[in-house]
């Protein structure tokens, strides 16, 4: 007791003796707590106006500290579950169909579709249904998931009344909620690489296969699959197991884009990528050159004159060859849009 009252004596005593600290302690631990409070306000999803979310990084939802709750959220989990494990459930030995190739979605929509600049659906729910110039008409969310089992999944679409595209749909619903209708945040899809001044070089991109990806996409590119065979460790880049020449990652542009921010994967991030923008084209031109199965394309594009400046077979309205639309250099393509 004698010594508990002494302690407390001397504590007083010292923070007495040393009052200049004291000061000092109170004076940095306010700088510190205004920094928090004005941080947290900076990276808050409302600008000053208080609506547009498009100037600062989505910030996705997460299921483990979200409220939604009973059927609804069994719904989203499977939907989350079905796009990071695709395989399991409809892939080539799927338990509840066999409707795709083995790939995740995840695989392209990383972080079952939350990450951003890793082709990400914040803007899913936002956007659509929207027109497309792909099929010449207005896409609704099951059009543009069914377009990604046929196309990226080789494969067939989901039935829409099933089970298994409510889910999906319930999740990408849920995980765009905090966007609002018509709005893009920053980091949504996959970032637009400036353009080289040359063609992208498919040799000079299989010395960069070879150095960066081949470790873990396989020497033949056809990526490698877990030891129970049911999914891929590393998904496939081409060969018969991979996404079709329809596929939106078959546009040499999303390709370099998507790898820039994310490839090597668990390295590259989008503020630190590990490729250089020509590294990201011409390993992208060699990807490209390499078989890949293919899908009937002749309903694409109604339009002819709007095929994307990388859209890789003809005819085109511009006098360009299908040669520099496959591999660029796209500037006077560009230009002459
Ligand atoms: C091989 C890569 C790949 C796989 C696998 C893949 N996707 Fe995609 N997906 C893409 C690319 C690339 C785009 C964007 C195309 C573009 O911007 O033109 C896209 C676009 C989408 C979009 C529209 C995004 C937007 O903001 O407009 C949805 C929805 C989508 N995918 C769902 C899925 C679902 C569901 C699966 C699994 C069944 C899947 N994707 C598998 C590559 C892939
Ligand atoms: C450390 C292993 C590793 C390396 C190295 C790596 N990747 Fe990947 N890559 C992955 C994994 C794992 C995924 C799937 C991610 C997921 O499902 O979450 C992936 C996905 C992809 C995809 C989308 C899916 C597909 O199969 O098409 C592309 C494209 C890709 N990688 C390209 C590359 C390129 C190009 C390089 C070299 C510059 C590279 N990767 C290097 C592990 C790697």
């Amino acid at each position: 007791m004698n010594s508990g009252k002494q302690t407390k004596k001397s504590l007083w005593m010292s923070l007495r003796d040393n009052w200049p600290l004291v000061i000092i302690s109170v004076t940095i631990l306010l700088v510190i707590l205004t920094e928090i409070i004005t941080a947290e306000d900076k990276s808050s999803p409302k600008n000053s106006s208080g609506s547009s979310m498009t100037d600062s990084l989505w910030n996705p939802p997460s299921l483990y500290y979200d409220e939604v709750a009973g059927e609804e959220r069994n719904l989203i989990a499977y939907g989350q579950e079905l796009i990071a494990h695709t395989s399991i459930y409809l892939g080539p030995k799927g338990s509840v169909a066999q409707i795709s190739n083995g790939m995740n979605c995840q695989n392209c929509h990383l972080n079952a579709g939350r990450k951003n600049w890793g082709n990400n659906y914040s803007a899913v729910f936002s956007t659509y249904p929207k027109f497309r110039e792909r099929s010449g008409a207005i896409e609704t969310i099951y059009k543009r998931v069914s377009d990604c089992f046929e196309r990226s999944l080789n494969g067939s679409a989901p039935d829409s009344n099933g089970k298994e595209y409510s889910a999906i749909y319930a999740y990408i619903k849920w995980v765009g909620k905090n966007v609002q209708k018509g709005e893009k945040p920053k980091g949504a899809g996959i970032e637009k690489l400036p353009f080289l001044e040359r063609a992208a070089d498919p040799e000079k991109g299989k010395q960069v296969f070879i150095a960066q990806c081949q470790s873990c996409h396989g020497t033949d590119g056809g990526g490698q699959l877990s030891p129970n065979g049911t999914s891929y460790d590393y998904p496939p880049l081409w060969g018969e197991h991979s996404y079709n020449n329809g596929a939106g990652l078959f546009r040499i542009s999303n390709f370099a884009g998507y790898i820039k921010s994310n490839m090597p994967f668990n390295l590259a991030t989008h503020d630190n990528p590990k490729l250089t923008i020509e590294e990201a084209w011409d390993v992208a031109a060699f990807v490209n050159s390499q078989p890949r199965p293919s899908k009937d394309l002749s309903k694409d594009w109604p339009d002819i004159s709007k095929k994307p400046f990388d859209h890789p077979f003809g005819p085109y309205t511009d006098g360009f060859s299908e040669n520099q639309h496959k591999f660029g250099p796209y500037k006077p393509i560009i230009a002459k849009k």
